[in-house]
């Protein structure tokens, strides 16, 4: 008997696509709503980029890589809304107010605002064009960061892949928190990226963390990797201490929303407790993100801005209460201090600690916040 989830081998994944083969180019964006995975694939047509920003504000479409990959199609469909008649300085002003609003959307992941300053200085080389030409210049800007975004995935996996360790007779154990694969990306994934080319080569068996309270592991990872045909199991966040303690877990990695000079980094909540646990049982601790994702001109992970959600995600599941109405805490991200990260894989190569030197030497030409 078949179910919605039984494991077969499908196209791969992906949460957002322009139709390039629409009658006046690929105008409409269509955002995979990922708040209602794992149980229907609903798609949202996105025709302004008023629509797509609703989108990644409210987190049908989310994931570092992926949110910056929507601001740009979203900032290419605001182009089109730009008067004809707005050119040179009167266009770029017009751009800028996008690029403005779209930075509001969210606040830890720095690819949306490495995203907009990308779609900012295309505008900037557009702004003597026509209309039509400039609207395909900043079409073709965003279609470049989706694609730059899967070779880089690609290439984290391969780097990635040389780094998880092998034990012949068994699979190797790893952990991963959050959702890091094709949704969270344009594709292949970042921590699940590696885990994809890793098991590629050799068998792995995943330790999905179900990531509360948004369950990103439990919807999201879980249902990519059952696709996949890789072996997941999916466990409470709370229960992974007591699994490295039995000897469960060779190796944890997980993705990144931004990772500041010194290789701090945020990423997912629960981060931080992952890491410290594998410091505890000397377990390999490894971030898995793009240049994208790097932000050399945050020193530390004091200045990166930590996103509070509502109370709401907390105090329900599914719409069902689960607790009295208490007061909340709800930060979405947590900062993992570089000294508890064994390296980190970027689509470069593997950088090691110390960090402010490493990431220095493996993009020279990006801004230092010590410069
Ligand atoms: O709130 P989310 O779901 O956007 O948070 C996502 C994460 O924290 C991911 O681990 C991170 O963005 C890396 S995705 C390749």
């Amino acid at each position: 008997m078949s179910t919605p989830f039984e494991t077969r081998r499908p196209a791969e994944v992906m949460p957002i696509y322009r139709d390039p083969l629409a009658p006046h180019g690929p105008g409409t964006v269509h955002v995979l709503d990922q708040r209602r995975l794992p149980f229907e694939e609903v798609w949202i047509a996105c025709d302004t980029m008023q629509a797509v920003w609703t989108t990644i504000r409210e987190m049908a479409i989310r994931g570092a890589p992926a949110i910056g990959v929507a601001a740009a199609y979203g900032l290419a469909l605001g182009a089109r809304a730009i008067p004809a008649s707005n050119s040179g300085p009167e266009f770029v002003a017009a751009f800028d107010r996008l690029c403005d609003e779209m930075a509001e959307a969210r606040p830890t992941a720095v690819n949306l605002f490495w995203a907009i300053a990308r779609m900012r200085q295309a505008a900037r080389d557009a702004a003597q064009s026509g209309a039509d030409a400039r609207v395909s210049i900043l079409d073709d800007e965003a279609e470049a960061i989706r694609a730059e975004d899967l070779a880089m995935n690609h290439a984290i996996g391969a780097h990635g892949a040389a780094l998880v360790p092998r034990f012949g007779d068994r699979p190797t154990r790893i952990l991963t928190h959050c959702n890091t694969g094709s949704l969270a990306t344009a594709g292949w994934g970042t921590a699940l990226g590696v885990i994809r080319s890793a098991h590629a080569q050799a068998a792995v068996e995943v330790f999905a963390d179900e990531t509360r309270p948004y369950l990103q592991g439990a919807r999201l990872t879980a249902w990519e990797l059952l696709r996949d045909g890789i072996d997941v199991t999916l466990i409470p966040d709370s229960a992974a201490g007591h699994l490295m303690a039995q000897g469960l877990i060779d190796m944890a990695i997980v993705g990144a929303d931004r990772i500041a000079e010194n290789g701090d980094t945020a990423n997912k909540i629960g981060t931080y407790t992952v890491a410290v646990l594998c410091a505890r049982h000397g377990i390999p601790f490894y971030v898995a993100a793009p240049s994208s994702t790097i932000d050399l001109a945050t020193r530390d992970g004091s200045q990166i801005p930590i996103e509070e959600r509502p109370a709401k995600e907390v105090l329900e599941v599914f719409g069902t209460k689960i607790a009295p109405p208490v007061k909340v805490r709800n930060p979405s991200f947590d900062v993992t201090p570089g000294e508890l990260v064994t390296a980190i894989i970027t689509e470069r190569g593997v950088a090691r600690p110390p960090y402010r030197d490493s990431l220095a030497a493996m993009f020279p030409t990006r801004g230092s916040a010590a410069r």
